[in-house]
């Protein structure tokens, strides 16, 4: 099948090279000129584990192409995806401007058949919205009562297919999928999916999930809600738990272990963050706002994270006495998780900006996402100057006066403590993803805080539990 992605951001670059490495031929159009340029020498604009060799395989074999005009694309299309971004407004709203100009652009162009399939994560309506905005554009091209105006609601039918893929495992996602959501209004838009996505659900077709629209667009928020729910949920536990001595990650095993609870999803720490869940939240409890519904919960869920990345923060305030002029911080980890240069809404945005503001000297270290943080940093109004950057983890210690784990990179998994111990001019480590052994750390005389565990002074009243 010929298939057109718009957008080649995360998802719909994901979606364009996974297609096209199944057998399709697939064209990615963006309108960022500097993004097709590195895409057609074969160099990703973002990292994703995998991708690149999927780039280079599918290229090579000219399944995949890359343009920025959409009217080079369009024609002899069997489907066209939108996967621009849906950035959140400034009331909270998704702010579709991207989805409707693809939208238009498609109207103003199609000239056959065609299946036009929202990706981006978008609010119920939205696919109606698309079909409303095309379907004026051809009333433009095609007057009621002029010649072809008969075929011309017939040529262009639009559906719902949400992504669920997750950065920094976006490839395997994508190649073998949980579910495919997909909304429609008739039988023949089901059966393009069904053609579309056989190579990837062929031990289980019952994976592609056929819904009305609504609906599918309904699910992309509700999964993301639901996960951001059981986060925030730990987040605010886990603050009990530091109060009365409770460990939150042997509650967490506790509960996770019930098949009815499972076990993703319910990690205590800085707080979720992403391009995908703070947004996601806003935009839904926008929906709500929109339909005089309240969602206590959800409103709930999204002010505790902002209560979390504040109460982390204060930890490390409160530890040097609330003054944290003249104190090196040191950083490890600035994407929002482990394996994505990815650093919209990321916990490190606001929990160093605190830093920063009161007084710290911060040097930060991250595997990949150090020019993407740069770049946020200061769009999010902070100064260049006021954050260094090292290109080795241990650099960053180099006569600080704390270490601050704010991703869990594999590469900090199993640090040298006796390497630490010698860099930092002071031993405290604030572990904000629970990733390191506190008895041990403890025994090698750091100062030692984490998520909800008891802190370091009842750590070694508690040492012989662990
Ligand atoms: N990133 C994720 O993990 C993820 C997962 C699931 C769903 N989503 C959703 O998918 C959508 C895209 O997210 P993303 O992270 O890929 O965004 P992104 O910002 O990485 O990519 C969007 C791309 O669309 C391009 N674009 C904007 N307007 C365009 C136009 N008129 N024509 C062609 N290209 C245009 C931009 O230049 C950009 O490259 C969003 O709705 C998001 O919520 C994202």
């Amino acid at each position: 099948m010929k298939l057109t992605v718009v957008g080649s951001g995360y998802v719909g670059l994901v979606t364009g090279v996974c297609f096209a490495e199944v057998g399709h031929d697939v064209i990615c159009v963006d309108t960022d000129a500097s993004k097709i340029a590195m895409l057609r020498d074969n160099v990703p604009p973002i990292y994703e584990p995998g991708l690149d060799e999927l780039l280079k395989r599918n290229a090579g074999h000219e399944r995949l192409q890359f343009t920025t005009k959409l009217s080079e694309a369009l024609t002899g299309s069997s489907a066209v995806f939108i996967a621009v971004g849906t950035p959140e407004g400034e009331d909270g709203s998704s702010d579709l401007r991207y989805v409707k100009a693809v939208a238009t652009e498609i109207g103003k162009l199609v000239d056959g058949p065609l299946l036009v399939v929202v990706k981006s994560t978008v609010p119920v309506g939205t696919c109606d919205m698309v079909a409303a905005t095309i379907d004026a554009e051809l009333l433009k091209r095609f007057p009621a009562g002029s010649h072809g105006s008969a075929n011309v609601k017939p040529w262009v039918r639009v559906a719902s297919n949400p992504e669920f893929l997750k950065e920094g495992t976006a490839i395997e996602d994508f190649m073998k999928p949980d579910r495919i959501v997909t909304g429609v209004t008739d039988h023949e838009s089901a059966a393009i999916f069904h053609e579309m996505y056989a190579p990837f659900i062929q031990d289980d077709p019952s994976r592609l999930q056929v819904m009305e629209l609504r609906s599918s667009e309904m699910t992309k928020y509700a999964a993301n809600a639901m996960l951001a729910t059981r986060i925030s949920f730990m987040n605010e536990l886990s603050r009990l738990c530091e109060l009365v001595g409770s460990n939150i990650d042997d509650v967490r095993r506790g509960i996770g272990s019930d098949p009815r609870i499972g076990k993703k999803f319910l990690y205590a720490g800085p707080g979720y963050g992403g391009s995908c869940f703070p947004k996601d939240v806003e935009a839904l409890l926008s929906t709500a706002r929109q339909n005089d519904c309240e969602l206590t919960v959800l409103k709930a869920v999204s002010h505790t994270n902002k209560l979390q990345k504040m109460h982390v923060a204060r930890k490390i305030h409160s530890h040097f006495g609330g003054d944290l002029k003249g104190r090196k911080i040191a950083i490890w980890g600035l994407a929002f998780k482990p394996g994505t240069d990815d650093v919209r809404e990321a916990p490190a945005l606001t929990i160093l900006s605190a830093l920063v503001n009161w007084g710290a000297e911060v040097v930060a270290h991250d595997p990949v996402a150090s020019k993407t943080f740069g770049r946020a940093w200061v769009q999010a109004g902070m100064k260049e100057s006021q954050i260094s950057y090292v290109d080795e983890a241990y650099e960053a210690l180099d006569g600080a006066d704390a270490l601050v784990l704010l991703t869990e990179w594999p590469e900090y998994k199993r640090p040298s403590w006796s390497r630490i111990r010698g860099l930092l001019r002071t031993p405290v480590v604030f572990d904000l993803r629970n990733q390191y052994p506190f008895k041990s750390l403890a025994e090698a005389g750091f100062h030692y805080e984490c998520v909800g565990r008891p802190d370091s002074q009842s750590n070694s009243r508690n040492a012989g539990a662990k």
